[in-house]
């Protein structure tokens, strides 16, 4: 029996945007319902505990919107809140476990790195998940702290002096330690990528970790029937401030799959 529900996906901004993307092509037909925490980015930096309170309210909105599926597209969020997540009434995806099993399919040197914000990093999820998959791999991880703020401010194109010198800062323990695979380890990474590819002499495989969850949420919705049928695949947005850089970024990257009229601001506490 086909599923006609959305498909929900949330990140503390525009990361979750590069899931996103992901799924539009792999599942063209699929609704998705989008909610960016704006008023509240970057998520990375602050405490678990205020992490996990804002997972909870970012899912109760969109659980509100009768999705089929949540999709946690933050790595932080991931990396700290998942077990909140799993007790959800709907199925729940999050995304560092499929990109570790990425990178560990990848890698040829064992020699992984991983990158993400300072509470991903400190959660150590990555690695551990990494190290169980693959006991002697060498895992070198760091927070790029500045990445986020970056993107938000639509600064990421692959030839911006500001980007190129930031990433060339946070990326020399990758270069040093000669990963061969790196993990993007959040989500507004991807965008990026370019410029981080050129840092490290186009020498490392990207895991784009968006790439990995839509293959197992393609593959989860077949196997359990959960596909839609006669759905136009529309997207809406949602924010919690007002709606303008995410605008821009969105319809830069996501093109004609993005629709300016469909992006909302909404105010979680009136839930
Ligand atoms: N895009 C998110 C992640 O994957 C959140 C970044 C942030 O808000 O700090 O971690």
């Amino acid at each position: 029996m086909a599923d006609n529900r959305a498909i929900g996906v949330f990140d503390s901004g525009l990361g979750g945007l590069t899931v996103v993307k992901e799924l539009r092509s792999l599942l063209p037909d699929e609704d998705i319902v989008y909610f960016g925490d704006t008023g509240r980015v970057p998520y990375g930096t602050k405490s678990r505990e205020t992490i996990r309170k804002y997972a909870v309210e970012d899912e109760k909105f969109l659980l509100s919107k009768n999705v089929k599926l949540i999709i946690a597209a933050c790595g932080t969020v991931s990396s700290v809140a998942s077990d909140i997540g799993a007790k959800l009434p709907v199925p729940y995806f999050e995304v560092v476990s499929h990109s570790a099993v990425s990178a560990v399919n990848e890698t040829k040197n064992k020699k992984i790195g991983v990158i993400g914000t300072a509470a991903t990093v400190n959660s150590g999820m990555h690695k551990k998940l990494i190290l169980e998959l693959l006991p002697e791999a060498e895992v070198t991880a760091c927070s790029c702290s500045m990445f986020v703020p970056l993107v938000e401010e639509g600064w990421f194109a692959e030839d911006d002096a500001v980007v190129l010198g930031t990433a060339g800062r946070y990326l020399k323990p990758m270069l040093e330690s000669n990963v061969d695979t790196l993990i993007l380890g959040c989500t507004h990474y991807p965008i990026l990528s370019e410029a981080i590819d050129k840092v490290l002499n186009h020498k490392v495989r990207l895991i784009n970790m968006g790439t990995s969850v839509a293959l197992s949420v393609a593959n989860y919705l077949k196997e359990n029937d959960m596909l839609s049928e006669g759905n136009k695949g529309e997207c809406t947005f949602y924010v919690s401030d007002k709606p303008d850089n995410f605008t821009n970024t969105a319809s830069i990257l996501l093109g004609n799959d993005f629709d300016e009229q469909k992006v909302e601001q909404v105010d979680l506490n009136s839930l």
